[in-house]
Formats: structure tokens, sequence, C-alpha cells
């Protein structure tokens, strides 16, 4: 079953490619520690306070009869038990990262009215060059992500990656920043628009075992080609860093701190669902973002594997850094 080295990034691109050809170079320094947001002055904190005073975080519009299983598949789901059924704008902190002909390629999430944070896989291309700005927009508000007014996308004015992203087969630090051209306006804020929470420390993770959601517009089928257009998602289970490094690198390794595991038995994210955001429902009925989606195997779910996501808490102090410097 497991084939070392056989792992696929989440981007969509029309014709699938297998990254796993690219040059690999894992074993150069570990990644340090960023989760502390210590390096902040009191400025820079009123300065990130006022960016997130201006839009409401997400709470949860969630009921018990939204949250039952549907029918038809999602993400990919070979489960349905850990399918969710999604109404319109019930996460309205989602948003799809499309070419400017309207190709959706990512996810990513809303941090502030004029902030998306994803995957630095989405915005680099093979060479590690950032995609220029011109070239990505942003679906902010979306179920379907065609069905929408050109008032739904935004302009990007600076894109962001992570400076110590490494690629393949790893991606360590795969974290980006994209800032709008123009905030999003205030008609969309509060409705279809909401920004969603960042943990409050490094040290806030959920604990293996736990249940988190992933959304996205990704693959729900392995061997179907394209896109749904509605978003889709599920439950998954957060599994801890030893199993993970069992299951994606072979017996004996540990993934990485900085990666963030669910199981992906039941369910799993796919391409076209890379950047987009796994998070938790917190007992306030918020949610905290926790991870982005990464990397997995190329049949995306799959018994006894893992879905990779960029664990958000251990970027904490670079994130905050970098939406205050790039207003
Ligand atoms: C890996 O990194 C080292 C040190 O930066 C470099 O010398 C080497 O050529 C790299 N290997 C690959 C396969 O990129
Ligand atoms: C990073 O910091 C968090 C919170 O302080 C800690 O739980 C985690 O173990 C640290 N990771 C590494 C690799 O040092
Ligand atoms: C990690 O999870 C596996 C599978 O659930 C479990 O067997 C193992 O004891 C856990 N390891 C740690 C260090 O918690």
């Amino acid at each position: 079953m497991f084939i070392p080295g056989r792992l696929y990034s989440w981007i969509f691109v029309s014709i699938t490619l297998p990254l796993a050809g690219l040059s690999a170079n894992a074993s150069r320094r570990g990644s340090a520690n960023d989760s502390t947001a210590d390096g902040l002055t009191q400025s820079e904190l009123a300065q990130l306070q006022k960016l997130l005073a201006d839009m409401p975080p997400s709470v949860s519009p969630e009921s018990s009869a939204q949250d039952r299983n549907v029918p038809n598949p999602i993400y990919v789901v070979p489960d349905q038990s850990a399918a969710l059924r999604i109404t319109p704008h019930q996460y309205p902190f989602v948003v799809s990262l499309q070419r400017v002909n309207g190709e959706h390629f990512c996810g990513g999430a809303i941090l502030s009215s004029r902030h998306i944070v994803t995957a630095a896989h989405c915005v680099l291309d093979d060479d590690r060059r950032t995609t220029p700005a011109s070239q990505i927009k942003v679906g902010v508000g979306l179920h379907n992500r065609k069905a929408a007014t050109h008032n739904d996308y935004f302009h990007v004015k600076s894109v962001r990656p992570h400076p110590r992203y490494r690629g393949q087969p790893e991606l360590i630090s795969d974290i980006a920043i994209l800032t709008l051209a123009q905030p999003i306006p205030l008609n969309l804020r509060g409705k279809t628009a909401r920004r969603i929470e960042l943990p409050a420390s490094g040290s806030v993770n959920p604990r293996p075992g736990t249940t988190v959601l992933g959304i996205g517009w990704g693959k729900n089928s392995d061997d179907r080609d394209g896109l749904p257009q509605l978003l889709e998602g599920a439950r998954l289970q957060v599994l801890n860093q030893s199993e993970c490094g069992r299951r994606m690198k072979g017996p004996g390794s540990t993934m990485p701190w900085e990666k963030i595991c669910v199981d992906s038995t039941k369910a799993s994210a796919c391409r076209g669902d890379s950047g987009g955001p796994l998070f938790k429902k917190v007992s306030s009925g918020r949610f905290h973002l926790v991870g982005l989606s990464s990397y997995g195997t190329q049949m995306c779910a799959a018994p006894g594997m893992a879905s990779v996501f960029t664990r958000v808490s251990h970027y904490l102090g670079w994130i905050r850094k970098t939406m205050i410097s790039s207003k």
C-alpha cells in the first residue's frame, strides 16, 4: 500500500500532474517555531486589533438539522457518515482562489477584510517563483463557485509565501498570505463574508482524536475529472504526529509538528482543496482555523492513510506580522 515519496499536493491543475518527481530537499534545517506573537510591539498589536475590528468573526449558524448527513459524495467521502451538509454561507470565511479565466485552483480563508491565508504551494510554481498578484482573483462568499456576480471577486495586491517554504516532498512552511487590492466591502462583511479566528496561541491545538471540519471545492472523486460546483466538506479526526509519520513516511517516522494530520479513511481533501481551511468548532459557538490543506496520497481518501495540513497555530507570529506589514 504505502509507496514512499508518492505524495501529492492538492492544488488543482486541469491536467493532474504527479508532483513527486520534483527535486526533494527535506533534510535541511528543521522548521523553526513561529508560533509566538512575542515579537509584536504594542503598536503592532494595536494595528492588528484595528484590522480585525472592522469585520466580525464567524459565529456558528449550525443547527443539528443542518448537520445531517447527505447521500451524495462531497469532498472525497467514501464513508457518508463523515459528510457535512453545507448550506450557503454557513462557513463564510472560505474563499475560492481562481485564475483570471475563472478556473478554481485552490481554497483559502479570510483573516481580515483584506487578508486571505492559503497554502504556499498554491502561489508558487515549480521553480519557486511567486505567482504575480494580477493572475489571482479571490471569490468571497461563494457557495456555488461559478454562480456569482463580479462583486464577489477581488483582485490581489500582494502575495506573500512563507520565506522558509520548501517544496516537495514535505511542503514545509506551506502557508501564504494574500492581501486584497480593496478590502471586502461593508455590504458583504458579516453577511456572506466573515473572517475566521486564529487560535489564541501556539499551544492551542486540537488533541488527537478530536473531530475537525474540512471544506473546499476540490475533487470529490479521484477517478472523475473536474471539480464540484458547490462547496463540500467532511468531519475528520485528528491523528497524532507519530501515527501520521508512520502512515505517510513509513514505520518509525514522525510528522513534523508544523503539520497537522487527519485520518483519510472516511473522507479526505483532494486536488483543488489545497490551501483551504481545516477548522474546529469551539465551545463559544465559533470556529478556529486549525489547518490549511497541504498534501496527501494520490488516491485522496485511502484507508489507513492521512490528509496533511499546515498547522496554523505554528505560524501565528508570522501570520500576524505579515498581516500588519502588508495592508
Ligand atoms: C539540497 O540542499 C543542499 C544545501 O542547500 C544543496 O547543496 C543540494 O544541492 C540540494 N539538493 C537538491 C536535490 O536540491
Ligand atoms: C512550538 O511551540 C508550541 C507551543 O509553545 C509547542 O507546543 C510545540 O511543541 C513547539 N514545537 C516545536 C517543534 O518546538
Ligand atoms: C498515536 O496514535 C496511535 C493510533 O491511534 C496510538 O496507537 C499511539 O499510541 C499514539 N501515540 C502517542 C504518542 O500518543
